[in-house]
């Protein structure tokens, strides 16, 4: 289950992410919001995250303007690891290396076309498992 999460400036292009989760039978649970109308973009943030730590869902996206506001927030949570990727390069290694577990991106950053293939690669990619990698994921949760 893939919890969703935007705020105003994220909602266009999380209308596109929807459309493809949706055409790939993808499941997702959306936080919000669900318009353009300017809202606080801490409270999905926080939703979608919560959301992580209590294995509610396995994996996020957020979406905000930069994607800079939304990851901030989500990474206060422990366990929470939000990577801000507008390139696929970064959404495969963040899932190889780091076991990202929230895509944030920014949709004043990055066109639907592109958006849509950085979603694909994280979804897609898993966890290297290697041991250098564990060690320094569980060194961030010292
Ligand atoms: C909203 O205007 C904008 O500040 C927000 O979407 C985000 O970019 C914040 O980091």
């Amino acid at each position: 289950m893939i919890a969703l999460g935007c705020d105003h400036g994220g909602y266009p292009l999380m209308k596109e992410v929807i459309k493809y989760l949706e055409d790939e039978g993808i499941e997702y649970k959306n936080f919000g919001t669900y318009s353009e109308e300017s809202c606080d973009y801490p409270i999905f943030a926080k939703a979608v995250a919560k959301a992580i730590v209590t294995n509610e869902c396995e994996k996020g996206i957020l979406i905000c303007g930069t994607g800079i506001g939304i990851s901030i927030t989500a990474n206060k949570f422990k366990g929470v690891r939000a990577a801000l990727c507008h390139d696929c390069f970064s959404a495969k290694a963040t899932r190889e290396h780091n076991n990202a577990n929230i895509l944030a991106m920014g949709a004043r950053v990055v066109g639907a076309g592109l958006a849509i293939e950085i979603v694909k690669n994280f979804l897609e990619t898993p966890f290297s498992n290697d041991e250098r990698h564990i060690r320094r994921i569980n060194m961030i949760e010292d």
